[in-house]
């Protein structure tokens, strides 16, 4: 019998797009994830088993080796920033830019600057490139509050369509990086796997292929 292997997939927005793109791989799940309540499901393909789970967390479990390949937003994984970790596939989803942003026409102080954030790793170490003296406020989510409450002079966050800057009266300033999601193993998995990885690798980078 083929060994079982598992799939960690980022729920949220990730997920929306990761769905579409198993299936054009032929890979589907036994039942509706989006409206169940179970984390781990069966799928058509007996040895073949996915996760779902906080898009931050699918690093992790990929690198401890507890599930063999992640979906993985690229923010994410450069947040997570770990060399045991590799990145086989651009699956071209989820794409959005890694951007700073400030109020609308606000000028930057001289010095040390505030940046809000929960990208804290990227920020440090973009600033660091920049050569910017920063500190960093670590926040979860609505980063765009930041500067309107006087928090911070910038954030680092993620960009799609630009309407949530907008609408807070903020504009964005510097692109970090730009982001899609990747599929994610662990070199070690890699190695050590590779028989049983590769093949589900080679299904889903086809099916990338005929999304394009
Ligand atoms: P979270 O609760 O972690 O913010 P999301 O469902 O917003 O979860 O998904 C986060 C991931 O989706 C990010 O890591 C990024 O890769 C991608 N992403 C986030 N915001 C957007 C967006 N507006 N458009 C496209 N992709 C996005
Ligand atoms: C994400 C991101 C921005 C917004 C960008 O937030 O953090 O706020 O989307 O998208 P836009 O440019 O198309 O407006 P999300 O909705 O995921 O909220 P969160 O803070 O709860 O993650
Ligand atoms: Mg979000």
């Amino acid at each position: 019998m083929t060994q079982p292997l598992t799939i960690a997939l980022s729920k949220g927005r990730i997920l929306d797009d990761t769905l579409p793109l198993l299936a054009e791989a032929g890979i589907h799940p036994a039942e509706d994830i989006q409206k169940s309540r179970k984390l781990i499901f069966d799928t058509n393909h007996e040895h073949i088993k996915l996760v779902v789970i906080r898009a931050t967390d699918v690093p992790t479990y990929v690198e401890y080796g507890a599930a063999d390949l992640g979906v993985s937003g690229k923010d994410v994984l450069m947040e997570y920033n770990s060399d045991n970790l590799c990145e086989p596939l651009d699956l071209n989803i989820a794409t959005c830019r890694l951007m700073t942003a400030a109020i609308k026409g606000y000028a930057l102080p001289e010095g040390r600057l505030r940046v809000a954030t929960k990208f804290v790793n990227v920020a440090k170490r973009y600033f660091a490139e920049q050569g910017r003296q920063v500190d960093i406020i670590k926040l979860y989510g609505g980063m765009e509050l930041a500067p309107i409450m006087g928090l911070a002079d910038l954030i680092v966050d993620i960009v799609d369509t630009g309407n949530t800057l907008k609408a807070n009266g903020l504009e964005a300033r510097d692109l970090i990086a730009p982001i899609s999601s990747r599929l994610v193993a662990s070199r070690a998995a890699m190695k050590v796997k590779h028989a049983q990885i590769q093949p589900i690798i080679d299904l889903i980078g086809a099916a990338v292929e005929r999304q394009q």
